[in-house]
């Protein structure tokens, strides 16, 4: 397959294009996102549907710029799907034929049940695991999908969109419509018992942004962000009842204002009848990921990842990881450390997973620069550690990559992260134990040749190597209160 793949989705109300590049097999990152609200169907829904000139000259202009872009990175594959702007319309074949002979690409227009599909298997992919009834809330539909033990389920697709409820409901102030309008067409969603809505779309990434900062999330991650229904259900009554200048004060967008109240419409109608619902997870992906992991997990089992690979984690160690000897040995080394103590400390043993990536990534700062090492692993991990980890994991791990090296996590930087790192005594713990592992390493053995015990507080090592520099380093260590470590 191509090394650096362009995707494109023609939404109802924004066009996208991102283009990826593969560092290995399943693994890739993002060199290019790109957006414009281009509106293909506005002025279509009352004109029974018909794209109107103005709305396709500048999704064409648009796709004419998008494909420079595509093409000043090499592009040597284009995937372009159009959703219900271009589903719905009678006229479809005049746009699409003039963008094929114009532009030469061809666009894919996908039917509803394949655009739930593919946003459930981004998230399915690309969010930690998670039962969870998925919700795609676009400018002309609305799909949803069950995620269900790994598998997607129960695809469906309404003709619920916030720029068709702007145009059939709100211009003319009719909410009252617009409720009984969603409400008639969220009788066709299967009644799954379920507490977890992934929301997929702006209108979600709009939402929860502005939640984020009403609650100072101290994470800048929007991917993976959770709040409770509540939260959510409270949040767009607000929106429902501002008016533009209170909407700025919500941090809404003004490129948002004017279909912001019809997908908060869609959101609160819903949570009213799904009272079963507890836990929002906003998707930063859908469709576009969805269409590109498709295609690179062709032949795999259930549309999925091998066991337990993360594009993430494997895109840094392909990216940045210099020796990756030295990489794999502080991960196991901290393991057989972590094993050894975890019982003793009180620690929770499910700790082990994100302490194990931490070792494995804390050295890829050094590729960017030497000086300050640590600073630039803690920075690369809190940006790009992005798939399927939930904020807890991801900031615990960047924590542990900051302090890898003899001081224990400062007081002010846990206090900053106190809802979502585990209380001070683990961050700690787990802190410490890189920080030993890496100055066990510090003569960069290519084998661990090394006896560890652990008795009375003690770890007691012994090695057959030469441990000189190693001595001198685990001398400097902050150790937390109570831990030895003697050689033999
Ligand atoms: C879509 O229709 O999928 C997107 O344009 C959604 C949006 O709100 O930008
Ligand atoms: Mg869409």
């Amino acid at each position: 397959m191509a090394k650096i793949t362009a995707v494109i989705d023609i939404g109802s109300n924004s066009a996208r294009m991102v283009v990826y590049e593969k560092t290995s097999r399943f693994a890739f990152h993002l060199l290019h996102e790109v957006k414009s609200r281009v509106r293909l169907p506005e002025n279509a829904y009352k004109n029974n549907g018909y794209l109107q000139e103005e709305a396709m000259q500048r999704t064409y202009d648009a796709l004419e710029n998008f494909l420079r872009i595509a093409s000043s990175y090499k592009v040597r594959k284009i995937l372009c799907v159009a959703t219900s702007a271009l589903r719905d319309a009678p006229n479809k074949q005049e746009f699409l034929s003039r963008v094929r002979n114009g532009l030469k690409l061809n666009i894919k227009v996908i039917d509803g049940e394949k655009e739930a599909l593919y946003g459930a298997v981004a998230c399915l992919n690309l969010l930690p695991k998670a039962d969870a009834l998925t919700i795609d809330i676009g400018g002309g539909s609305t799909e949803f999908s069950y995620i269900l033990e790994g598998k997607v389920t129960n695809t469906l697709s309404l003709a619920l969109g916030t720029v068709r409820l702007k145009e059939l409901f709100f211009d003319k102030n009719d909410i009252d419509g617009a409720k009984r309008y969603i409400n008639a067409e969220l009788d066709k969603l299967s009644n799954i018992e379920i507490s977890n809505l992934i929301g997929i779309g702006g209108t979600f990434r709009a939402l929860c942004r502005a939640i984020m900062k009403d609650i100072k999330y101290p994470l800048n991650k929007l991917h993976s962000f959770e709040c409770s229904s509540k939260t959510m259900s409270i949040f767009v009554d607000k929106v429902m009842n501002a008016n533009e200048r209170r909407l700025k004060t919500l941090n809404i967008r003004p490129e948002r204002f004017d279909v912001i109240k019809p997908g908060s419409l869609i959101i609160s109608e819903l949570l009213k009848r799904k009272t079963d619902i507890n836990n929002i997870i906003t998707s930063g992906v859908g469709v576009r990921e969805g269409v590109y992991l498709s295609d690179i997990l062709r032949g795999q089992k259930d549309n999925s990842f091998p066991a337990n690979f993360n594009p993430s984690v494997r895109y840094l160690l392909d990216s940045y990881i210099v020796d990756n000897n030295h990489s794999n040995q502080l991960a196991k080394l901290s393991k057989r450390i972590f094993e050894l103590t975890y019982n003793t400390y009180d620690i929770d043993k499910k700790y082990a997973k994100e302490l194990v990536i931490a070792a494995k990534l804390s050295p890829i700062g050094a590729s960017l620069h030497n000086y300050s090492s640590n600073q630039h692993s803690y920075y690369l991990i809190q940006t790009a550690l992005e798939y399927g980890f939930t904020h807890q994991e991801i900031i615990l791990i960047a924590t542990l990559t900051k302090y890898a090296k003899r001081r224990a996590p400062a007081t002010a930087h846990i206090a900053e992260y106190k809802n979502i790192l585990p209380d001070e005594r683990v961050a700690e713990f787990l802190s410490f134990i890189i920080s030993l592992s890496s100055a066990l390493l510090t003569h960069r053995p290519r084998d661990l040749q090394y006896e560890i015990g652990f008795s009375d507080n003690c770890l007691h090592v012994s090695s057959q190597d030469n441990l000189y520099l190693a001595k001198d380093a685990v001398k400097k260590l902050e150790s937390p209160k109570g831990i030895r470590v003697e050689f033999l």
